[in-house]
């Protein structure tokens, strides 16, 4: 992205934050009006999307992707709110928003269902367990994918797909590639009990806090580092407050996208199927540029200079893992055991 551009989507930014603030939310929120009489009819429908993170990232243009699709394919009839960027609701609100059904649709990482009673998802971020993207498309493509997205009905949410942002990398202030770096640290989270006992694991303090307050939280040394795929880290400009990014590679950030499911259930089967299958083409889209997004933001970064890189060898890494294996073990409880062990069955399965 060149200065420019970004510059524009920083005012963009604040221009939305307060009107988001003052207007859109209420507006949005008075506007909860039944609306199967209008999907029985062939009325018009509209979606609201919301999302945490900016449009040039795998989420962001896999959510502009669906939009084009919808509104192309049903004529315009079915309109796509998209909200990026923490506009209309982040971390903090957004799951009790979709339950409410102030939004209709959202795409949390799988980290963000742990503390809303699935601590089941928090499998997805056990450190160092999958080795490829191809590992997690095991549970995610088959039937234990499936079941845990089942389980969403339980708090009025229809779970409609996953998919990939890529693995995570640590960054702070200094290069942390052992152990002993994170020592004394402050690094912010997600809301994951096993990401928490990973920081911990490896001496560092975990700070839970929202993706949208990370970077100011960074930048007035709340907290000193954190992790994320380098898409999330460029475009939120954490480059500008953190010297140093380490490519650990050692977690997996994925999404799931989920409905609202009164919502979901008031559409005719006809627009259903239509939003599913545009919803499976740009999910497909979105794990096509995840990896070059990333390069993509990689590069960028390279080429700011703002903050060193540093590739990690393999006893490195091999350190890292050492010191959180103990992490499988002390959260097998909290995921539940029979799906640990369900999740054990799905990767050492050969496809
Ligand atoms: C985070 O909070 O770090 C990520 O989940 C943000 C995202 O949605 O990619």
């Amino acid at each position: 992205m060149s200065a420019l551009d970004l510059s524009a989507l920083i005012r963009r930014r604040q221009y939305l934050r307060g009107v988001t603030a003052s207007v859109l939310a209420p507006a949005l929120i008075s506007s909860l009006v039944p609306r199967s009489a209008l999907a029985a009819s062939g009325k018009g429908v509209t979606l609201r999307f919301s999302h945490v993170v900016a449009e040039e990232t795998p989420k962001g243009l896999a959510a502009n992707r669906f939009k084009v699709l919808v509104e192309q394919r049903s004529g315009g009839r079915i309109r796509v709110l998209i909200y990026p960027d923490t506009q209309l609701y982040g971390d903090a609100d957004e799951m009790q928003a979709l339950q409410l059904g102030a939004v209709d649709m959202l795409a949390p990482s799988l980290s963000k269902f742990g503390p809303i009673g699935f601590p089941e998802f928090e499998m997805f971020d056990l450190p160092f367990l999958f080795g490829q993207v191809a590992d997690v498309r095991r549970i995610t493509q088959g039937p234990l994918g499936q079941r845990l997205l089942e389980r969403l009905k339980r708090h009025g949410m229809i779970g409609l797909g996953y998919f990939d942002n890529g693995f995570k990398q640590m960054s702070a202030n200094r290069p942390l590639l052992s152990p002993a770096d994170f020592v004394g640290l402050r690094m912010r989270i997600q809301a994951s009990r096993v990401i928490a006992a990973q920081m911990r694991a490896l001496g560092a303090q975990p700070v839970s806090l929202p993706f949208s307050e990370t970077r100011q939280a960074l930048e007035a040394g709340v907290v000193d580092g954190t992790e994320n795929p380098i898409s999330n880290f460029w475009t939120q400009r954490m480059d500008e407050v953190q010297t140093d990014l380490s490519l650990t590679e050692h977690g997996y950030l994925g999404y799931a996208v989920v409905v609202n499911q009164r919502f979901w259930l008031s559409l005719s089967l006809d627009d259903r199927e239509l939003l599913e299958q545009a919803l499976r083409e740009a999910l497909a889209y979105g794990n096509k540029i995840a990896d070059a997004q990333n390069d993509k933001a990689l590069a960028a970064l390279r080429q700011a200079g703002t903050t060193r890189i540093h590739v990690l060898s393999e006893a490195q890494r091999e350190r890292l893992r050492h010191a959180v294996e103990p992490v499988h073990k002390a959260l097998a409880s909290r995921i539940g055991l029979s799906w640990i062990n369900a999740m054990r069955d799905a990767l050492n399965q050969h496809t």
